[in-house]
């Protein structure tokens, strides 16, 4: 088989960013179940280590490691993405058919995090087959995908606010409802293509959605700070602040990397750019 170009560089940035995002979901699993749920908690801390181990050895590996090494260590990761998702749908169908009465992650909460975890594992099923989607296809889906993600940001954080931060719970819902409506117009332009995918089209659809992100990726990065230095209340763990705060930093990444593909510019390695 055929490596592509960058394979291992690719491979290193997705799971490294990933497989930190599936720890931290553990923790957040965990926090909230109930203390009588001793086997869910158990089974989120295994989790929480599988993932913590998986993050130290991709932080190991370099972008010298034989492809053929990653090849493996992407398929080994891939698995573990699997139960993760298994895990995470079993716990909605347990929160959904009322069996954890009290228990406190939301019903899309979870349902959020799977998604996350069933991306992971797309990502690296098409890393190892080496065939990723022709770009014009590939702005359309990740914008679909991570549109929807940011929208679920908006309304966990509206959600998780105390009720009487009545300011930031308006901000929140405002940005709710914009990435609502950003994710309708990439359904349109999902259900236009392949028309839809000219030069211009995907060019503005790029510009409009970036402009939102980084508008929410500041409110992000300012809740943030407010919640680490105690200044508001809600009931928003620090951690789950800077979780999406960092999200938001790879949409913005994943964007401004198809816009210099889309003009011809040269795409910086991934590494220099996780770095800023
Ligand atoms: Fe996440
Ligand atoms: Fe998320």
């Amino acid at each position: 088989m055929t490596m592509t170009d960058g394979f291992v560089a690719r491979s290193l940035d997705e799971v490294r960013f990933w497989s930190r995002i599936m720890k931290e979901h553990s923790l957040f699993l965990r926090l909230g179940f109930r203390c009588e749920d001793t086997q869910l908690i158990n089974e989120a801390n295994q989790f929480y280590s599988i993932f913590e181990n998986i993050e130290n050895r991709a932080n190991a590996f370099t972008i010298g490691t034989d492809p053929q090494t990653i090849q493996r260590f992407n398929d080994e990761v891939r698995n573990a993405a699997t139960y993760i998702w298994a895990f995470k749908r079993k716990v909605l169908g347990l929160i959904l058919s009322c069996q954890l009465p009290g228990a406190n992650n939301f019903p899309l909460l979870v349902d959020h995090v799977s998604r996350e975890a069933n991306y992971f594992r797309n990502r690296l099923t098409e890393l190892n087959a080496g065939r990723l989607e022709p770009l014009p296809d590939a702005i359309i889906d990740e914008n679909v995908f991570f549109l929807r993600i940011m929208a679920d940001h908006a309304k966990f954080i509206g959600h998780l606010l105390d009720p009487s931060e009545r300011k930031l719970v308006e901000q929140a819902e405002n940005f709710s409802q914009e990435f609502d409506q950003l994710l309708f117009q990439a359904r349109d332009m999902d259900s236009m293509r392949p028309q839809s995918q000219t030069g211009p089209l995907l060019d503005q659809f790029l510009d409009q959605n970036r402009v939102s992100v980084k508008s929410l990726r500041d409110f992000k990065k300012t809740a943030r700070d407010l919640i680490d230095a105690c200044r508001i209340k809600s009931i928003i763990h620090p951690l789950l602040a800077d979780h999406v705060f960092r999200e938001a930093e790879r949409f913005l990444f994943i964007i401004d990397m198809f816009e210099n593909s889309l003009t011809g510019k040269s795409v910086p390695a991934p590494q220099t750019m996780m770095e800023h």
